[in-house]
């Protein structure tokens, strides 16, 4: 199964993507995350990512197509993948369209202020990646990772500033995807608001 979850910034692509990519054991690949992987080891695409990250836009399409189609012509992604956070653009989407089908594509929906109240309590975990809310979904123990017991980070571009950015771009370039799936028939739209168990509910409803 191929599977693309998009939606605004902290609608819980990243968090439903994980129980998805074990239900079918399947990759989960978030190029959030690959590019975050690329600034902590400082390479050549984490320096250039990085300038366009900080500010809450989006890195150029040709880094990012690259990265993917390279990421995608990896064994583990021939028996399906669970895609997040790409693609963000229509230039993107087309690219995709050349190398791989899509299956399903999963608009997970919240309201912008949700966003900003979600991302405010979002901490994760700067060895395994682990994703935890203060309130929503908390680690047993204060602020420390439940698996790696290392002390929980907040994302540096989870500041209330770039989070309106980030929102802004994913109106204006990321929407537009809508459209585009609907017309393949391969959108499905999710409602995002409800606590985390009632939103992967819904996911499994959709898909079988
Ligand atoms: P990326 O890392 O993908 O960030 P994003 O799109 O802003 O999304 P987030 O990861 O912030 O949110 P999420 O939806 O994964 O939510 P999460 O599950 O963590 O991208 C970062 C940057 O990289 C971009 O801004 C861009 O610069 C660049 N980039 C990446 N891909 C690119 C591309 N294709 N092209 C160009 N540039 C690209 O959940 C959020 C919080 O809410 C957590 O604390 C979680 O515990 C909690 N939560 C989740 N679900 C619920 C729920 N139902 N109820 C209550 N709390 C919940
Ligand atoms: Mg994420």
């Amino acid at each position: 199964m191929n599977i693309i979850i998009f939606g605004p910034q902290g609608s819980g692509k990243g968090t439903q993507a994980e129980v998805l990519a074990k239900k079918f054991n399947i990759p989960h690949i978030s190029t959030g995350d690959i590019f975050r992987d690329n600034i902590k080891n400082q390479t050549e695409l984490g320096n250039k990512a990085k300038e366009y990250i900080d500010k809450g836009q989006l890195v150029p399409d040709d880094l990012t197509i690259k990265l993917i189609k390279d990421r995608l012509s990896q064994p583990d992604s021939k028996s399906g993948f669970i895609l997040d956070g790409y693609p963000r653009t229509i230039p993107q989407a087309e690219a995709l369209d050349r190398v791989v089908d899509i299956d399903k594509v999963l608009e997970v929906w919240i309201s912008d202020e949700e966003s900003i109240t979600r991302l405010a309590g979002r901490r994760s975990c700067p060895q395994c990646g682990a994703v935890y809310h203060l309130k929503f979904n908390p680690p047993r123990q204060d602020e420390k990772c439940d698996k790696c017991n290392k002390t929980l980070i907040i994302r540096e571009d989870d500041t209330e500033e770039v989070i309106k950015k980030r929102l802004e771009q994913y109106h204006r370039q990321t929407e537009p995807l809508i459209e585009y799936y609907q017309n393949q028939d391969k959108h499905l739209k999710i409602d995002g608001m409800p606590p985390i168990p009632e939103v992967t509910k819904q996911i499994n409803e959709e898909i079988k």
